[in-house]
């Protein structure tokens, strides 16, 4: 199966929603965050694609879609959101951040974001500083899993935080932290998302890979 990876544009928002929308609920962050997402699944939708629109205009950001041939024509199959951490950039930002969706547990939304925020800041930009590539997001489509995107969307990472020699750094979830072991990705620690009073919560790891260099000896300058 071949897989053809390029930078995502306007044209492409639909395949954004669509895909996050059919793997992001292998998430646990994802029912936690949108519990009536069931009940108002254009509402999910209709956030979803407004943040991958906001995104595609954010500085240091870049958004990429593998697509493979389906019935003669490429189709969009996984996305991947970049933090070009090197470049000028925007703070973190929610990608379903609208008010006026019905699907969405705003005090969980909350926990999550602060939770996240801190984490990046602890375990990645207090030690990397903008000297790494942050992975925002990763989907692939429940229908095109196991074929290699996942991988094709990191090793564009890895090479080009080669290409800088500097770290690649992500926030796993707990699919994402098979695909980061399997490619070798280091676990820095795991943070709790929770809001006070209840039960419910959530784990998340800090991962993160360093380049080798050109003896293949894993640089760790940090
Ligand atoms: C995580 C995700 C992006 C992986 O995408 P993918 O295109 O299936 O990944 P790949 O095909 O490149 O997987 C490569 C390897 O990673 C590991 N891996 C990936 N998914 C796995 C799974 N569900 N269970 C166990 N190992 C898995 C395997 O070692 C796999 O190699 P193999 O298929 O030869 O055994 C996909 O499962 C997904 O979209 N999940 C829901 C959203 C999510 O959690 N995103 C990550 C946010 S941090």
């Amino acid at each position: 199966m071949e897989l053809i990876l390029r930078t995502a544009t306007a044209a492409d928002l639909d395949d954004l929603a669509n895909i996050a929308c059919a793997a992001f609920p292998a998430d646990p962050q994802w029912d936690y965050r949108f519990p009536r997402r069931k009940e108002f699944p254009d509402d999910t939708y209709r956030c979803t694609r407004e943040g991958y629109k906001s995104m595609l205009e954010e500085d240091g950001v870049a958004i990429n879609v593998i697509t493979t041939d389906v019935h003669g024509a490429q189709q969009p199959i996984a996305l991947a959101v970049w933090e070009l951490m090197f470049e000028e950039t925007s703070n973190f930002l929610d990608i379903a951040n609208c008010d006026d969706r019905r699907d969405a547990d705003f005090k969980r939304m909350k926990a999550f974001d602060d939770a996240c925020f801190k984490a990046k800041k602890t375990f990645f930009d207090d030690v990397y500083g903008d000297q790494q590539i942050h992975l925002r997001i990763l989907a692939t489509h429940p229908d095109w899993q196991r074929h290699g995107a996942g991988t094709k969307h990191c090793n564009w990472g890895l090479d080009l935080a080669y290409d800088h020699r500097i770290p690649v750094t992500v926030l796993s979830s707990p699919l994402g932290g098979q695909l980061y072991t399997y490619l070798k990705f280091e676990t820095l620690g795991f943070f709790k998302v929770q809001v006070e009073g209840e039960e419910e919560k959530l784990s998340i790891g800090a991962m993160v890979k360093h380049y080798k260099d050109d003896d293949g000896e894993l640089e760790k300058r940090f």
